[in-house]
């Protein structure tokens, strides 16, 4: 496994490296959410490149980016166990040399949920996906559900900007009470831990009354609401949304396109977030 700093080597890398290639796009801290989808793509490719990078650009001022779990020895011991060939580890300065000034800023499908919630989010998000993709030119690149609106960012961006990337969605890796793994997991009291698999009852609740044949968005919207405020550690919800699960619009009324119920939850400081796609 070659560890490659610099996007020059690294794009000088990917042009002889055997096709296909496969790229997963990581922050680090990596867990089994983050393992199924090197799996999946040394499963696919010839080649399987991953990258860790802390993207200043997607936190807000005042979120966690000083904070944000970083852990580059052990993620290094698990990309190598999972028989990757490149991993592309830069630090900002390599990816927002002095005078960066050109963004993706994407459109409606980046405007609700975490786009509120997270003014600019989606800018970072989309900026760095597209360097990493036009550093690599990967043939396939690979993203969890988890995020499922960052997913939805990605394909369109792909598509908009016609980069010609595939871009492959993996299931979210849940612990076998439900909580969705995610590196901000570790922020949890054990209090909060404990209670953390509200989130995902939540959605499951406006899922079964779904499967009962229920499709006013409103009355769906209020059954996952219903759930996590008889929490006492959740302290505040951001939003529960339901959408359509490609371009993220607000749904009324459900009908037989692919809809999506996300919500993000707040324990005390630490803020989850988790989504059921409705097929
Ligand atoms: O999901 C993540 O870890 C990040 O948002 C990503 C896609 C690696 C971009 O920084």
């Amino acid at each position: 496994m070659q560890v490659i700093t610099t996007c020059a080597e690294m794009t000088a890398l990917c042009r002889e490296t055997p096709r296909p290639l496969g790229l997963v796009p990581t922050m680090g801290a990596l867990h089994e959410g983050h393992l199924s989808l090197t799996q999946q793509a040394r499963a696919d490719n010839a080649t399987m490149a991953a990258s860790i990078f802390v993207n200043p650009t997607q936190f807000g001022a005042n979120e966690d980016f000083s904070t944000y779990p970083r852990s580059m020895e052990r993620d290094l011991e698990l990309l190598s166990a999972q028989g990757t060939d490149l991993v592309f580890a830069p630090l900002p300065d390599e990816v927002y040399p002095d005078g960066f000034d050109t963004w993706i800023e994407p459109g409606a499908v980046a405007e609700g949920m975490e786009g509120a919630a997270r003014p600019g989010h989606f800018r970072g998000v989309a900026t760095v996906v597209a360097k990493l993709f036009t550093i690599t030119w990967p043939d396939r690149a690979y993203f969890g559900q988890k995020d499922g609106q960052q997913v939805a960012v990605i394909r369109k961006m792909n598509a908009d900007l016609n980069l010609g990337v595939d871009v492959v969605t993996m299931p979210t890796i849940r612990e076998p009470d439900g909580l969705a793994l995610s590196s901000r997991n570790a922020y949890l009291t054990p209090e909060q831990r404990a209670a953390a698999p509200v989130v995902y009852r939540a959605l499951r609740a406006a899922e079964s009354l779904w499967h009962t044949g229920e499709r006013n968005a409103n009355r769906l919207q209020a059954a996952a609401l219903a759930v996590l405020q008889a929490e006492p550690q959740i302290s505040a919800v951001d939003y529960v949304s339901i959408v359509d699960a490609a371009t993220m619009a607000p749904l009324n009324v459900l009908d037989e396109r692919p809809a999506m119920i996300a919500t993000a939850a707040r324990l005390g400081s630490v803020r989850l977030i988790d989504n059921v796609v409705l097929l």
